[in-house]
């Protein structure tokens, strides 16, 4: 089996063909990315040389780079995680998300008619759903009606749309997954956890946005990649998978959380100006996966947590090169 994995170089899709390589050795796995500022070359190379993988430096915008790409591997899969994913980045400039995220699946899903591709499974995310209230239970279901809040999340649900659509006018078989944060090795250090861990160990001030009262589900990298495999494998064409692990958690009880592990003066924590249009609560339900494919998940956070510290404290050079910029120029050429 051939999969083409679009934003291999990012922080899930590393982790997903990491995983394929290791359950499924046979496979063809080929990373397709466009290495922008979160894409990093130097996570894949001890992939470099092995059998059955491949990297190819290109744009899920560009038909005519995917249009080559589908014809030389005659994919049976693709499974599409390139995006631009971090929220307070879309605040500052929409019109990327927009093309990367809508225009670049829709590229993705036309070649993928013209090739007879067999499957096409999207990389979707809670936000599409809004937000819930803080002081509520009520989880996310895959029937819960599209309320996005940010530029993200609404190029996110524009995206989930169109792929729908693809399946429902052309039968294009598809399946979709949201969900909620991950978290683990190799992501970049903009996003929650991997920003507080680098400031932490370089001794600056932890900034938490407005009171800190904000919940995230927070889902094991690792986690997430098993349930895109069954999904891949067992999932229904035209189905939504919620993939969420019931770990809801206050972003200051998290920061505390990390303070602890690494031993920090809870004193570092400052809280500042709120992100604009800050979702309250993530929450999801993922009965459906449960029942239909048998997921579960097997990392609760405490675990998760401690292993993903663990990881950042083995792997300066990984975060300093992404610092120092130095992982821009690490691996010239693709
Ligand atoms: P990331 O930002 O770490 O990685 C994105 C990757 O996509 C990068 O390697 C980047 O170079 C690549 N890319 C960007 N634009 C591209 C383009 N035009 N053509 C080809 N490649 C391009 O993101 P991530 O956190 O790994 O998220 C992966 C996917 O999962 C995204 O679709 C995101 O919306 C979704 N998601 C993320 C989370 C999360 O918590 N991180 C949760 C739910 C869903
Ligand atoms: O829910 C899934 C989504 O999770 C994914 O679709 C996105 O791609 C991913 O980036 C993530 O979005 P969030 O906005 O929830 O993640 P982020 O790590 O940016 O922020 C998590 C929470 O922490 C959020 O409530 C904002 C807050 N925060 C974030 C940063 C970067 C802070 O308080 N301080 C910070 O410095």
């Amino acid at each position: 089996m051939t999969i083409i994995v679009t934003g291999g170089a990012g922080f899930i899709g590393s982790n997903f063909i990491f995983y394929l390589k290791k359950n499924h050795p046979d496979y063809r796995v080929v990373a397709f990315d466009a290495l922008t500022y979160a894409g990093n070359r130097m996570t894949l190379m001890p992939l470099d040389g092995c059998e059955g993988f491949r990297f190819v430096c290109g744009d899920i915008c560009d038909p005519y780079a995917v249009d080559r790409l589908l014809n030389e591997e005659k994919p049976d899969a693709i499974v599409n995680f390139a995006a631009e994913s971090h929220v307070d980045r879309s605040i500052d400039t929409p019109d990327v998300f927009v093309k990367t995220n809508i225009l670049g699946t829709a590229t993705l899903l036309d070649a993928c008619l013209k090739h007879g591709i067999a499957r096409f499974h999207q990389i979707s995310t809670d936000e599409v759903y809004g937000d819930l209230p803080l002081d509520s239970s009520t989880l996310f279901t895959e029937d819960t009606p599209l309320r996005a809040s940010s530029p993200y999340s609404a190029s996110k649900a524009s995206a989930d749309l169109l792929v729908q659509a693809y399946y429902r006018t052309y039968g294009l078989p598809v399946t979709i997954s949201r969900s909620g944060n991950n978290y683990g090795a190799y992501q970049f250090p903009e996003k929650l956890i991997p920003l507080m861990i680098v400031k932490a160990l370089k001794g600056e001030t932890l900034p938490v946005y407005g009171d800190g009262k904000n919940v995230r589900d927070w889902l094991y990298v690792e986690d997430h990649c098993r349930a895109i495999d069954l999904i891949l494998h067992h999932g229904t064409p035209g189905e939504i998978y919620n993939v969420g692990a019931h770990q809801e958690i206050r972003n200051i009880d998290l920061v505390r959380m990390l303070c602890q592990i690494l031993a920090i003066d809870e004193a570092r924590i400052t809280f500042v100006a709120d992100r604009k249009g800050h979702d309250l609560r993530y929450a999801l339900d993922a009965a459906k996966l449960t029942a239909q494919l048998g997921w579960k998940p097997k990392t609760m956070f405490d675990t998760g947590l401690q292993k993903t510290v663990d990881w950042y404290l083995r792997h300066r050079s990984w975060w300093d090169a992404i610092l120092t910029g130095a992982y821009r120029t690490a691996y010239e050429g693709g």
